[in-house]
């Protein structure tokens, strides 16, 4: 599924319509070079599901723990790994195992992080400053689910799927 997404209201609407839809702790994957947008999606999944605190970008931590209104989340940026021997270290592995919801900038870090994904998300940079383009695939009998309720639910501010 692909959206265009002209300017951050957007991307932040887009985040705000996936969390309402979340009924279950899911993994989130986000893709996308540097300043493409993933943190900034983050913050509006976050803000929808009821943080109002800072969402500081887990560059140097790593994980960044968030307890929201009955979920869990765990932000996770693995941009600074250089070995998926780290992740054991940091116990971020083990979160995988816990009801927690999941978001993770440069999962390609860590291979096998795909294969526990619900969802799939990768933001590219469009032909404007604040253009971008959002690739949304599920993973995930769960992470399907999701996308279905996103699809019927009301999404007053994200373009129609191309
Ligand atoms: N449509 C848009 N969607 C998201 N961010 C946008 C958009 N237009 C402009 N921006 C700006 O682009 C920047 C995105 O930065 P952000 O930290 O979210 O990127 P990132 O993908 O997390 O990068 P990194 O890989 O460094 O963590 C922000 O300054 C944001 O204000
Ligand atoms: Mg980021």
């Amino acid at each position: 599924m692909l959206f265009d997404l002209d300017v951050q209201d957007q991307t932040e609407a887009h985040a705000a319509a996936m969390a309402r839809a979340l009924d279950a702790p899911c993994v989130f994957v986000l893709r996308g070079p540097l300043g493409a947008g993933k943190t900034t999606w983050v913050r509006a999944f976050l803000r929808a599901l009821g943080h109002d605190g800072i969402v500081p970008s887990p560059t140097y931590t790593l994980v960044e723990p968030y307890e929201t209104v009955g979920m869990k989340v765990w932000h996770v940026d693995l941009y600074r790994l250089q070995d998926p021997l780290e992740l054991e270290a940091l116990g971020i592995r083990e979160l995988l195992d816990g009801d927690a919801v999941m978001l993770v900038e440069w999962p390609e870090r860590w291979p096998e992080i795909d294969a526990r994904s619900d969802v799939r998300l990768h933001l590219r940079h469009g032909d404007s400053e604040s253009a971008r383009q959002l690739e949304v695939d599920a993973a995930s009998e769960r992470g399907r689910g999701l996308l279905e309720r996103m699809e019927w639910g009301a999404l007053p501010k994200v373009p129609t799927p191309r």
